[in-house]
């Protein structure tokens, strides 16, 4: 395994529910290291951007309203498995399902409002840091 890079954004949600703390504290006890943090307010052409694998599904435009809605925090986190690593401490997709110990298994209950993102593959947490980043 090789140090990566990845990318994470702490959702609207997570951030009006005042987590973002605990998402970075999870990934700092981790061992992951901290590169980047931005705060900003995703708009439309963005969301269709970062989620463009997702354009034509029946929950797209619900996901752009709900990105959309406030602030999210962006970061970049470095580290041995980075990418992997991140998604493993998030938890499953949908939050009544991830695992207790997990960020969303922890904090989360429903699909659409699920806390946190992660980059899927160092290629996609390439391409969402030139996003947010680059
Ligand atoms: P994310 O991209 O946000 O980190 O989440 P993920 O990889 O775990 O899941 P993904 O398949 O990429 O889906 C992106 C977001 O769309 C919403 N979703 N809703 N109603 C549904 O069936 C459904 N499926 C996905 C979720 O909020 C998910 O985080
Ligand atoms: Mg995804």
């Amino acid at each position: 395994m090789a140090v990566e890079n990845t990318f994470t954004m702490v959702k609207p949600d997570g951030v009006r529910r005042g987590l973002v703390g605990e998402v970075i504290s999870r990934f700092e006890a981790k061992g992951l290291k901290l590169e980047r943090m931005r705060m900003l307010t995703i708009d439309r052409e963005m969301a269709e951007r970062h989620y463009g694998e997702h354009v034509g599904k029946p929950f797209f435009e619900n996901l752009v309203e709900f990105i959309t809605s406030g602030p999210v925090v962006a970061m970049e986190w470095s580290g041995e498995g980075a990418v992997a690593v991140c998604r493993t401490l998030m938890g499953g997709t949908n939050p009544a399902e991830a695992a207790p110990g997990t960020i969303r298994g922890d904090f989360g209950l429903v699909i659409d409002e699920n806390i946190v993102h992660g980059s899927d593959s160092p290629a996609s947490a390439e391409r969402e840091l030139g996003i947010f980043f680059g």
